[in-house]
């Protein structure tokens, strides 16, 4: 949930109309219909994103969390964007975007990647989406990606989940549920992996790596 501070400076910000008020104010609820439509356009600004479609569907004082996004932005540096780097160092923990014009400026500069809905929940006010991206790096260069390479298949899929709260935004819109707050984490390990940036030791075809010695004791005490 956002913090009281943050939601009352958009409102003087940006005026009332930037963030339609909570579901429960209205007396309404998502239903299985309007949540699979959230859903979708959520996918729709991952995997065919246009500035159009972002403003249709996002509220314009949109916050979007997700430590995932950051550190692909920051390449896993701790502290400081990597040489060369063309975007700036954004700290683990701090919002990924905080309006739509920074969500535009982002998401805008990135490549489609492929979606893959695998499930739905919804609440009154919040859409869960558990997706997956079988091949989430276009570019040529990354494992998987390269001419002359056999199969897509060298790259790592990727998975994740992401909340979707919402805000009302009347029944007779085109958009009854506008995106207002996106809390999104994945597997940035394989995504990582996928754009080159780390590469794992020791990955053979018959390599094993000693898992006694890394996997958590939970596991290791189920056999
Ligand atoms: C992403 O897909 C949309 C919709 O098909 C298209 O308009 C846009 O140009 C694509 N973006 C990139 C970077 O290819
Ligand atoms: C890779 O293998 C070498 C030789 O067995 C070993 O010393 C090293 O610790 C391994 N590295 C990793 C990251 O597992």
């Amino acid at each position: 949930m956002r913090s009281i501070a943050a939601a009352t400076i958009s409102l003087f910000a940006l005026g009332a109309l930037a963030r339609p008020a909570p579901n429960q104010d209205k007396g309404v609820c998502l239903d299985n219909a309007a949540a699979n439509k959230v859903a979708n356009n959520f996918k729709a600004l991952i995997s065919a994103y246009t500035d159009e479609a972002a403003q249709e569907v996002l509220c314009t004082d949109v916050h979007d969390y997700s430590d995932s996004v950051i550190t692909l932005i920051d390449s896993g540096c701790p502290s400081g964007a990597p040489a060369g780097s063309p975007l700036p160092f954004v700290p683990l923990g701090s919002a990924t975007f905080d309006s739509l014009a920074a969500f535009e400026a982002g998401q805008g500069g990135q490549p489609n990647v492929t979606f893959n809905i695998l499930n739905v929940w919804h609440s009154c006010e919040e859409v869960i989406v558990r997706w997956r991206s079988p091949q989430p790096n276009p570019y040529a260069g990354a494992p998987g990606s390269e001419p002359d390479a056999p199969s897509t298949s060298a790259e790592e899929p990727v998975t994740g989940i992401v909340v979707l709260e919402t805000a009302f935004n009347g029944w007779n819109s085109a958009q009854p549920f506008l995106i207002d707050t996106v809390y999104s984490e994945f597997n940035s390990g394989a995504w990582l992996y996928d754009l080159g940036v780390y590469n794992p030791a020791n990955c053979t075809a018959n390599g094993k790596r000693s898992l006694h010695a890394r996997m958590p004791a939970y596991f290791l005490n189920k056999h």
